[in-house]
Order: C-alpha cells, then structure tokens, then sequence
C-alpha cells in the first residue's frame, strides 16, 4: 500500500532538516517526502554507498541535498552530521532522530554485547543528535522541531524485545523531558510511535529463526490487520516537523493501525 497525497506540497519549503539513518526504511522515506515538501535536507547514514545514491537521486529531482557518512553512537560523527546543516545551509530546524537497529530477541538469548549495541546506536545515537540539534537551533530566532523515532515498544510490552523494547522508552523518554527543557525557547520535540512497519528489517524477519511466526503473531494484534507502510510514518513525521504542529511537543503520536488503543 502506497499513501497518495493531495494539496500542493511545501509545508517544509525553506526548512533545513536532517534525516538520520535515511538510507533505507522509514528515513528513506521520509527523506524523500520532505524533499518534495521543499525541504534543503542532510540525509546521514552508515551505510555510504546507498546514502550517497539516495543524495544523488533526489539531487536529480531539484532538491538540495548533501549526504553524511556516519555512526550516531559516535560523537564526533553525529556532531559532523548536525554541523554538515549549519555549513551547508547556514542553519537548522528539523532533526528526525531515525537512526536505529531492531535486535529482536527474549531476554535469555540477548547477550551484553546486543544489550549495550541497541543503547549505543538507538540510546545514545538519538541523545547525541538531538543534543547537537539543539545546540544549533538556539541560535535561530524561532527555534526548530524535534521527531525521535519511538515505537510501540517505547510505550507497552512485547514478547522478544528485551534489549530493543528499552532501548525505544529511551526514545520515548528523551522526546518528554527535552520537550519540556527547550518548550520556553520554541524547540518543539515529539515523536512518533509506529507500529510493525514494512522496512527492510521487517521484510527479514521471515530469515530468521521464530521471526516467521513472530510477524505473522504481531500482524493480527494491530487491529487494523496488517503492518503498515514506510510512507503512512512518513506522513506524520511530516505533520510533527512541520510549523502545522506549532503548538504540539512532548507528543509521541502512535502510527500504529490501533496497536496501542486496545
Ligand atoms: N520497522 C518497524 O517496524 C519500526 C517500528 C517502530 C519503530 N521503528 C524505528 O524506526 C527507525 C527506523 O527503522 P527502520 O525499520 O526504517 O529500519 P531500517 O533497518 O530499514 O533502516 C534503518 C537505517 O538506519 C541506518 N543505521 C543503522 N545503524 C546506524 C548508525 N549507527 N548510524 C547511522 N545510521 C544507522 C541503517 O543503515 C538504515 O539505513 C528505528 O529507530 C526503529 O527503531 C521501526
């Protein structure tokens, strides 16, 4: 399922924003709608080959886009990624703090190393972006907007996500008390909580021992009886970024077909 928009695009024309992890999945996708939106962009991830072939093709499309390589858990990486906004474009106002892994295992057969790996990448990768985010949009006059990237996992309890799943009430838990510390100078940090979505570590799953079953299991408890679409996070993530959510922060917005209504 594709999510079709109607009205003219735009609501990011003129905003600089930076994409972590938008090589594949939901930054991907919300890399390229934000380009569309208008959007000067800085799409970071690991992964160099495909990031630069990302920048490369939504450069041909008429956007600007500049790509960074680089790991969010280490310091002097997430502070180039933020600094590659400021130099480029001269300022910052949207980070979409993306970046992350999905080890998904019971707590017996999750070693130290997996436990500490998650935290880096998804725990300390998002503090340290949205750290140095910060720091740049304090000296804009009318401050910017935060989305971290939670998940259902960072709001209830799930079999098989005992590294992950605390991994993510980080996610939860920094959007709430940044929000609270940066409201007054109108830094605004939300952040979406999805469902199962259709990334590249979802398609996976079925690789992997027990992940067969475990997908089909967590597809009937979304009500609306499937997973959903890179794109449908996209959409809100946008809304988040975008000065249509001018007085909404602290907000984690569930994206998740009524997952956690029940
Ligand atoms: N897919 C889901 O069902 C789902 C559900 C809820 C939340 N999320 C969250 O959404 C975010 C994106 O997940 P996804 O499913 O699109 O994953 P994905 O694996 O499809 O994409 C993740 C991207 O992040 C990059 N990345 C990984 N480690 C990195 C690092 N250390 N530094 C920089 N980049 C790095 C990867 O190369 C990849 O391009 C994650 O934070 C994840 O926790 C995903």
């Amino acid at each position: 399922m594709t999510v079709e928009r109607s009205g003219p695009p735009g609501s990011l024309m003129g905003k600089v924003c930076v994409v972590t992890g938008a090589a594949f999945g939901i930054g991907r996708a919300t890399a390229e709608l934000f380009a569309r939106e208008g959007a000067q962009l800085v799409v970071t991830d690991i992964q160099a080959g495909p990031i630069e072939a990302l920048a490369g093709k939504l450069t041909a499309t008429g956007a600007a886009v500049v790509a960074v390589v680089g790991d969010v858990s280490v310091e002097d990486d997430a502070r180039r990624m933020i600094a590659a906004a400021t130099e480029a474009y001269g300022r910052l106002d949207v980070l979409v703090a993306n970046a992350g892994i999905i080890p998904l295992d019971d707590v017996l057969n999750t070693s130290v190393d997996a436990w500490d790996q998650v935290m880096a990448i998804d725990g300390r990768g998002m503090f340290l972006t949205c750290k140095f985010a910060i720091e740049a949009m304090l000296e804009n006059e009318n401050g910017g907007s935060i989305v971290c990237l939670s998940s259902i996992s960072g709001m209830a309890g799930q079999s098989r996500q005992a590294a992950y799943g605390p991994a993510k009430f980080v996610a939860t838990g920094l959007t709430k008390h940044l929000a609270i510390e940066w409201a007054a100078k109108n830094i605004r940090v939300n952040a979406v909580a999805p469902g199962t979505i259709r990334t590249e570590r979802v398609k996976q799953l079925p690789d992997e021992p027990g992940g067969q079953e475990y997908l089909e299991a967590i597809e009937k408890m979304h009500p609306m009886g499937r997973i959903g679409e890179p794109s449908e996070v996209a959409e809100a993530i946008l809304f988040l970024a975008s000065d249509a959510a001018s007085f909404v922060t602290g907000a984690v917005l569930p994206v998740d077909g009524g997952y956690l209504a029940q």
